[in-house]
């Protein structure tokens, strides 16, 4: 089945009415987020969203997920201590 995502399903704004007001604006996704409340309820638009502000696109035809940081790298023990 083909993909077709093209807004904010939380909010029901499209990404095509975001962009205009994110370029106008200047936003960054944390401005978007904050001023729209579009990617700040379930968060699935975010990656979107995100995607959108890079390119323009406001229609999408896969599944994009967010991309999480990796986890910090153990700490480890200090020396000397004990
Ligand atoms: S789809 Fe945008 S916050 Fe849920």
């Amino acid at each position: 089945m083909p993909v077709r995502v093209t807004l904010c399903v939380c909010l029901g704004v499209p990404f095509g009415q975001l962009l205009p007001l994110a370029r106008a604006a200047e936003w960054e996704l944390p401005d978007l987020v904050r001023e729209t409340g579009c990617g700040g309820k379930c968060g699935l638009c975010r990656p979107y969203l995100r995607r959108m502000l890079e390119t323009g696109e406001t229609v999408f035809h896969e599944i994009l997920e967010e991309v999480r940081a990796e986890p910090p790298p153990p700490r480890k023990g200090r020396k000397g201590a004990g």
